[in-house]
């Protein structure tokens, strides 16, 4: 399963990126306003410290002006991948794009209709958001599973790509149903290592090193 970091806070990309643990990174609208920086500005920084795809979303609702802005996106780097709503006209301009050989990433998804309808215009990625349907107390994972099942019954190529991840269980159950990618906050990623019994067990091996004086260096 392939990890996106969902951020555009460079030195959190940095940081899980030393370890392998990034092969993409996906942005959003919120996520650059979080960032306090220039969106051009901060995609190039990304683009050059990952090599998977890194999604830049537009900013425009129109078809014309979201293949615009699409285009003026993919000149940053060769990982672009343009980031469009599940809106018609999104559909419109993923078609355009993705007919270029641009990678598009479809976002806001929130049905298996949805998802449908962006793997026949052309969708490298669909995201669905698992946990915005969580917050409406509708079931998130369901979704992933509902696209999974769609997409391998007609052999799409688009990639699931799992999104609004909030916790280390949405992790587990979306490579469990087998989405392609999860995209999440470098907390969440990082928070994937804890586990108490862990800390139990490692403070137990401290305690038997510290009475038994056990050194290797
Ligand atoms: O990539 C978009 C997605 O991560 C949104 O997450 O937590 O704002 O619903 P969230």
């Amino acid at each position: 399963m392939k990890f996106f970091v969902d951020t555009a806070d460079v030195p959190a990309i940095a940081e899980l990126n030393e370890l392998g643990m990034v092969d993409g990174v996906t942005t959003n609208p919120s996520l650059i306003k979080k960032s306090g920086r220039d969106i051009l500005e901060v995609t190039k920084e990304i683009c050059d410290l990952v090599e998977g795809p890194v999604s830049a979303e537009v900013v425009a609702t129109e078809a014309d002006q979201m293949i615009a802005e699409g285009r003026k996106l993919l000149e940053i780097a060769d990982n672009i991948a343009v980031k469009v709503p599940l809106t018609w006209d999104g559909l419109k301009a993923c078609k355009v794009l993705s007919d270029d050989g641009a990678m598009v990433n479809v976002t806001l998804c929130f049905s298996a209709n949805q998802a449908l309808l962006a793997a026949k215009a052309g969708a490298t990625f669909i995201s669905p958001f698992i946990g915005r349907l969580d917050d409406i107390n509708l079931d998130g994972m369901q979704l992933i599973e509902d696209i999974r099942t769609v997409y391998d019954n007609y052999n799409y190529e688009t990639e699931i790509l799992a999104a609004s991840i909030r916790t280390a269980n949405h992790v587990a159950e979306s490579a469990r149903i087998g989405a392609d990618v999860i995209t999440a906050p470098p907390a969440v990623i990082k928070a994937l290592a804890n586990h108490p019994l862990t800390d139990k067990g490692l403070a137990a091996f401290l305690a038997d090193i510290k009475d038994a004086g056990i050194k290797i260096l």
